[in-house]
Order: structure tokens, then C-alpha cells, then sequence
């Protein structure tokens, strides 16, 4: 018998919780052996609740039981997360977590702890909900540089985007909507921000690369400032707006930004609608290859847990991860990343065209009837650094700038 501790019986915990009762028999096969969930540790009681005899509250419980011998942490947050993770590393149990924070900040270290005791720290369920990206990158596409990965890692605001792109919805509304269904994070400025999607990146972007990937070091703009008005002129265009969070390589560094971004129907992103995730990676002898599905809420996290919890069990003294040291990669400067522009401003497009085509070059203007005093344009391709230096002569004008992608 294999037995787990679950540290956290949130919305994850109560979903490992209940795919190890849904799916245990089919789960003891892949194992060989069978799976047992023996403490469930939380602050609270649950009574009535079938999982309360098995909750305790003292973290030393699991620490000193020798019989348990994977940990689930699905608790968030970095403390005291980060503290029992690395405790129960040290006492030779693997752990699986579904924790983007604790990952982001210390994967490194605490995969180093997991070598150095031969056992396993595995964190699927940390980008992408439930769609299979680490274990991919990790064991499938290993002949590859990666050269790109390209996401809609959070579906909260995948969601929200959806909402607003294809029914007008207004922002508050949607925002409550993904709340009520388990997608949002405890403080959904995570999401909105686009602090959850640059942790993710952080995370896959340290994976390809092998080093440290600051998430702190990353560009990241949220969706807070995406309007009506701005879908309007998507509309017209041709495209759709989505929070992108991008890893791409230059020479031996990366780029890497999140943003909402205009993307046209070519993109292979375009079509990514609602809480779904999905992860477009380019590797430079696999070509493209995309990654997609449910990408948040209890069940599919749950079960990219528990997928960690199966292999945890087939590698019990056997460390199958993998490469990302402490040591600190340094990202491209974000004015060195070349690409085009929506802008929108304030005024009167042929008044100000033969201004704007000296300082950006061959604009493409964009006009809404309905949209008065205001009118929209695209630039050429142009290094972000050039652009922000031009549109500074403009910032009295410039009602919002939103990257086009591809
Ligand atoms: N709040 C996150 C999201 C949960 O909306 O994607 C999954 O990490």
C-alpha cells in the first residue's frame, strides 16, 4: 500500500480527494499497488464530511509517519507551503503540488533536494490545469531546443476575454462568473493582472531553458485596461484579444512577456475560447506542436495531481526530473523585441496622419463609426523601444497601445 498525506483540503485538495474515490480502482492498476489517502491536513473540521476522519491539524503528523511516503500540497502560497514541502523532501517523501507561487520561486531548489534524496518533486498540475505540459516538455520533447512556448495559461481571464469578445459582457459580471465556478484565484488580481500567467511562464520558461527564470524579471501587463471599445476595433480587425504569457528564445536568451495581444484567425491561439487553456510550443527540429484542454477548476487540476501522485508511486527511490538550476538566466530587454502595434487615440485620423507616418513609419488606420473623437492604427513592424520612445511625443493622445501577435 502506498499511503499519501493531502496538506490542504481547498478546492484542489477536495478534488484529489474525490478522483482518488472516483477513479482508485483504475488508479491501484497503473500502480500496481494500491493507493491510500491517510491524512488530510487543513486548519478546519469538516463534520458530516466523509474526509473528516481523516483529517488531522498538525503538520508534525505526516513528518514523523514513515508510512507516508508522497505528499500532496495543494495548500497555495509560499509559507508555510514552502516550509512543509521542503521538510517532507528532506524526509525522503515525494511530493506532487498543483502550486504555481511555490514553484515560480523555489523549483530549483527544492527539485535539487528531491535528486539529492532520490526521490521525486513534481509539480504538473502548476501550468495548465489539467493539459499534460511539464511532463511533455520534461520526458517527450527532449531532442528539441525549444525555441518557443507561447500560452493561454489562465482561465480566468481566458474566460472573461470570451466573454466580453463574444457577447459584450461587461468585466465585473464575467469576473464574478469565473469566481463562482472555481477558476478564479483566492485574490483574482492574480488572475486579472496576469501574475498567475507570468508564474506559469516563469515556470515553463526555467524548464526550457534549465536556469532560473525570475517571474519579477518578466513584463507583465494584466487585462484590467481591455475596454469595450478596445474588442470593437479587435472586431474590425479581424482579430481577438487573449492574455498571451510567451517565452521565446533569442540567441542564448529568452524573451518573455505577458500581454493581452491581438492575434488574427491564422493564429494557432486564436480559437482558445472560454476556461480553456492551451500551449503552443516550437521546437527547432519538432517543428510546431500544441498543447490543450481544461486549464483550471477542482476536477482537471486534481487529476494532474493525482497523475503525479501515479508516477511519484512508480519512481518511489527512482528521481526522474530533470534540468533547471539555481543559477539565474538574464531575459532580453523588452525594447529589443520587434513586432507591431494597435493604437488608439484621441482626435481626428486625417488630421493627424501625415504626423503619424513620419514618426511611425506606414500606419494602417483603423476607424469605428460608432467611436467618436477617436479613431484606432496599426504601425509596422518596429522594436517595443522604438515604439515607446515615438509614442511618447503622442502620450497625451494615446488612449491605450495593445501588442499584435504573429
Ligand atoms: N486562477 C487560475 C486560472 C487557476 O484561472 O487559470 C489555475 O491555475
Amino acid at each position: 500500500m502506498i499511503n499519501v498525506a493531502v496538506m490542504g483540503y481547498g478546492t484542489v485538495g477536495s478534488g484529489v480527494v474525490e478522483v482518488v474515490n472516483t477513479n482508485g480502482a483504475r488508479i491501484n492498476q497503473r500502480i500496481g499497488e494500491e493507493l491510500n489517502i491517510k491524512y488530510v491536513l487543513d486548519l478546519r473540521d469538516f463534520p458530516g464530511d466523509p474526509v473528516q476522519e481523516k483529517i488531522i491539524h498538525d503538520f508534525e503528523t505526516i513528518i514523523n509517519d514513515d508510512d507516508v511516503q508522497i505528499v500532496v500540497e495543494v495548500m497555495g502560497g509560499i509559507e508555510p507551503a514552502y516550509t512543509f514541502v521542503k521538510r517532507c523532501l528532506q524526509a525522503g517523501k515525494s511530493v506532487a503540488t498543483s502550486n504555481k507561487a511555490l514553484v515560480a520561486k523555489h523549483g530549483a531548489e527544492l527539485l535539487s533536494i528531491a535528486k539529492d534524496h532520490n526521490i521525486n518533486f513534481l509539480f504538473e498540475a502548476s501550468v495548465g490545469g489539467g493539459i499534460p505540459i511539464i511532463r511533455p516538455l520534461n520526458s517527450s520533447l527532449t531532442a528539441d531546443e525549444i525555441e518557443e512556448i507561447t500560452g493561454i495559461l489562465n482561465g480566468t481571464t481566458n474566460y472573461m476575454l470570451t466573454k466580453m469578445f463574444y457577447e459584450g459582457a461587461d468585466y465585473n459580471t464575467v469576473l464574478k462568473e469565473a469566481q463562482a465556478n472555481g477558476y478564479a484565484e483566492r485574490n483574482p488580481e492574480a488572475d486579472v493582472e496576469g501574475y498567475d500567467a507570468c508564474r506559469k511562464i516563469a515556470i515553463l520558461s526555467s524548464l526550457i531553458s534549465g536556469q532560473q527564470v525570475d517571474f519579477e524579471d518578466i513584463y507583465c501587463e494584466g487585462i484590467t485596461e481591455i475596454t469595450v471599445e478596445d474588442m470593437k476595433y479587435a472586431k474590425a480587425m479581424g482579430t481577438t484579444i487573449k492574455l498571451l504569457a510567451s517565452s521565446k528564445r533569442v540567441g542564448d536568451r529568452l524573451h518573455a512577456i505577458v500581454a493581452p495581444c491581438m492575434l488574427y484567425p491564422e493564429h494557432p491561439l486564436y480559437n482558445v475560447n472560454d476556461v480553456f487553456n492551451a500551449i503552443f510550443v516550437h521546437g527547432n527540429v519538432l517543428g510546431d506542436a500544441m498543447f490543450y484542454g481544461s486549464g483550471a477548476g477542482k476536477l482537471p487540476t486534481a487529476s494532474a495531481v493525482v497523475a503525479d501522485v501515479v508516477d511519484a508511486a512508480k519512481h518511489l527511490n527512482r528521481n526522474i526530473m530533470t534540468m533547471w538550476k539555481q543559477e539565474k538566466l538574464t531575459l532580453e530587454d523588452k525594447g529589443d523585441a520587434k513586432r507591431r502595434f494597435f493604437v488608439r487615440m484621441k482626435g481626428d485620423a486625417e488630421k493627424e496622419l501625415s504626423n503619424l507616418k513620419y514618426s511611425f513609419g506606414d500606419i494602417e488606420i483603423i476607424r469605428i463609426d460608432e467611436l467618436e473623437g477617436e479613431f484606432g492604427f496599426i504601425t509596422p513592424i518596429m522594436m517595443e523601444g522604438d515604439y515607446a520612445t515615438r509614442a511618447n511625443r503622442y502620450k497625451e493622445q494615446i488612449l491605450h497601445m495593445i501588442r499584435i501577435e504573429g
